[in-house]
C-alpha cells in the first residue's frame, strides 16, 4: 500500500511557499491573512492559532481578530466590510461555527469573493460547479493536490464521497467532476451505504464516525481518503476508516493524523499567496 502522507507533502509545499513569500516581499508585497474568530470555542481557538502560526512561519503577515461571544451580526458585518476594503489584506477567513445570534450565510455572503480564502462564498461555489474555479475550499483542494502528487488520476474513476457538507463533500464532488471522475455523493440517508462504498475506485470518508468503514466495505485495490478526525476517549485521534484492517487490502490510503489534515492549512496559505501575487502584478 502506498501511504498518502499529507504531512510530508505539506512540509515540501511550505518550503516552496516560504521562498515565494520572500520573493513577493522583495517586490514590496507581503501576503496577509486575517482570521476572525467570534467567541471562545476551544476547538476554534486551536484551529485559528495554528493558522496564525503557519502564516508567520512562511513569512506572511497575519492578524487574528478575536471578537466577543456577544458580537452582533451587524458588528461582524462591519468588520468584514472593513477588511474587504483594506488593500493590505489578501485573505479573509471567518472561523466557523459562529454564535447563534449571527447568521453564518449572511457573513459568508458579505466576504469579498476575491478574498474568500475558504472558498465558501456562493460566487466561488458557483464558479467551482461551472468548472471556472476561483478560490476553492481548502480541504477538498488539499485532497486533490495529495492525489495528484501521488500520480493518482481520477479521470474515469468511480469516486464515492461519503458526506455532503459545504466544507468538504460538496466542493470535493465538484473538483472530482471537473477532473472527469464519475462522482457519487453519499450521506446519512443513503440506502445500503456499504454496498455503494464497495463499488468505489476512490473512497472518500467524511462522516465523523471512528472506524466506520472496514475491509468488507471497500473494494480490493481501492484508493482511500480519510477526512475523519475523531478523538477517542483515550485521547487518540483516528479516522473514519479502519486503517489497520485496510492497509493490506487497498492500493493507497491517507493516515489519520498526518493525512488530509496538514494539507488543509497549506492550501489556505497557497490561496492567500496566489491573491497576493495578483496584487504584485
Ligand atoms: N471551521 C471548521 N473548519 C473550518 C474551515 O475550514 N473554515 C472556517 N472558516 N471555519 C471552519
Amino acid at each position: 500500500m502506498e501511504l498518502l502522507d499529507g504531512r510530508a507533502l505539506a512540509n515540501e509545499l511550505t518550503q516552496a511557499q516560504q521562498m515565494t513569500v520572500a520573493t513577493l516581499k522583495q517586490q514590496g508585497v507581503t501576503p496577509k491573512l486575517v482570521v476572525v474568530m467570534v467567541g471562545d470555542d476551544p476547538a476554534s481557538a486551536i484551529y485559528t492559532q495554528s493558522k496564525q502560526r503557519r502564516a508567520t512561519k512562511i513569512g506572511m503577515a497575519s492578524e487574528l481578530k478575536r471578537l466577543s461571544a456577544e458580537t452582533t451580526e451587524a458588528d461582524l458585518l462591519a468588520v468584514v466590510r472593513q477588511l474587504n476594503t483594506d488593500e493590505t489584506v489578501d485573505g479573509i477567513l471567518v472561523q466557523l461555527p459562529l454564535p447563534k445570534q449571527i447568521n453564518e450565510d449572511h457573513i459568508i455572503r458579505a466576504i469579498d469573493p476575491q478574498k474568500d480564502v475558504d472558498g465558501f462564498s456562493p460566487v466561488n461555489i458557483g464558479r467551482l460547479w461551472l468548472n471556472q474555479p476561483g478560490l476553492v475550499a481548502c480541504t477538498p483542494n488539499g485532497i486533490m493536490r495529495l492525489l495528484a502528487a501521488h500520480d493518482i488520476d481520477v479521470a474515469g474513476k468511480n469516486v464515492v464521497i461519503v458526506g455532503r457538507s459545504n466544507i468538504v463533500g460538496r466542493p470535493l464532488a465538484a473538483l472530482m467532476l471537473n477532473a472527469n471522475a464519475t462522482v457519487t455523493i453519499a450521506h446519512s440517508r443513503t440506502a445500503d451505504l456499504k454496498a455503494l462504498t464497495k463499488t468505489a475506485d476512490i473512497l472518500v470518508a467524511a462522516i465523523g464516525k471512528p472506524h466506520f468503514f472496514g475491509i468488507e466495505d471497500v473494494k480490493e485495490g481501492a484508493v482511500v481518503v480519510d477526512v475523519g478526525i475523531n478523538r477517542l476517549e483515550d485521547g487518540t485521534v483516528t479516522g473514519d476508516v479502519d486503517f489497520e484492517a485496510l492497509k493490506s487490502h487497498v492500493s493507497a490510503m491517507t493516515p489519520v493524523p498526518r493525512g488530509v489534515g496538514p494539507m488543509t492549512i497549506t492550501m489556505l496559505m497557497d490561496q492567500t499567496i496566489e491573491i497576493a501575487k495578483e496584487r504584485a502584478k
